[in-house]
């Protein structure tokens, strides 16, 4: 289990991430429950996880991965950040093969098969309906994270087993795909 500092202040307290050897690691199995309406302490939660995922370098963080079996995840590509609630993939194009790490599957990294392309739509942290059109990276994340509310993790997409390889903390920072 990975223990992060989120604030030096600590005025958001610290967040867990959940790893596949944790006691907890259940719920990452389970499929989160949808949200609905976006409460305060939903907006409370989705500032921890953007520190969360802020502090381990990651590119998306879903909220089973700090506990929470709630439909909901962040994403961080280019220096943007994006929130979505009750996501759903509604379109799917092409395929990219590329490597693939999660922050609750520390140390590893594997080849992952991805549309190149998807829709999603959702609400933002304001509860607001989005729609947004994502390629690359961000369609990779969103994928990913989307799995993750479905209770999959990124080895269960792995096609070529001969790609699973171990990294050390100094080559995950150096991936070309950061943990997500
Ligand atoms: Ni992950």
């Amino acid at each position: 289990m990975t223990k992060v500092a989120i604030d030096h202040h600590d005025r958001l307290g610290a967040v867990e991430i959940v790893t596949v050897d944790s006691p907890k690691a259940g719920v990452l199995r389970r499929r989160a429950k949808p949200v609905g309406r976006v409460t305060a302490d939903m907006q409370r939660l989705i500032d921890r996880m953007i520190n969360a995922m802020r502090e381990a370098k990651g590119v998306g963080l879903a909220a089973p991965q700090v506990g929470v079996s709630k439909r909901v995840f962040v994403a961080e590509v280019e220096e943007r950040v994006h929130v979505f609630i009750d996501p759903q993939i509604v379109k799917k194009d092409g395929e990219e093969i590329s490597s693939e790490g999660c922050l609750s599957v520390p140390g590893i990294v594997a080849d992952v098969p991805r549309a190149l392309q998807v829709t999603v739509k959702g609400k933002n942290r304001k509860g607001r309906g989005i729609t947004i059109a994502a390629e690359g990276l961000l369609a990779r994340v969103i994928q990913h994270e989307v799995d993750h509310l479905d209770g999959v993790l990124f080895l269960d997409r792995v096609v070529d087993r001969s790609t699973i390889r171990e990294v050390t903390a100094s080559t995950e920072v150096e991936a070309a795909t950061p943990p997500a």
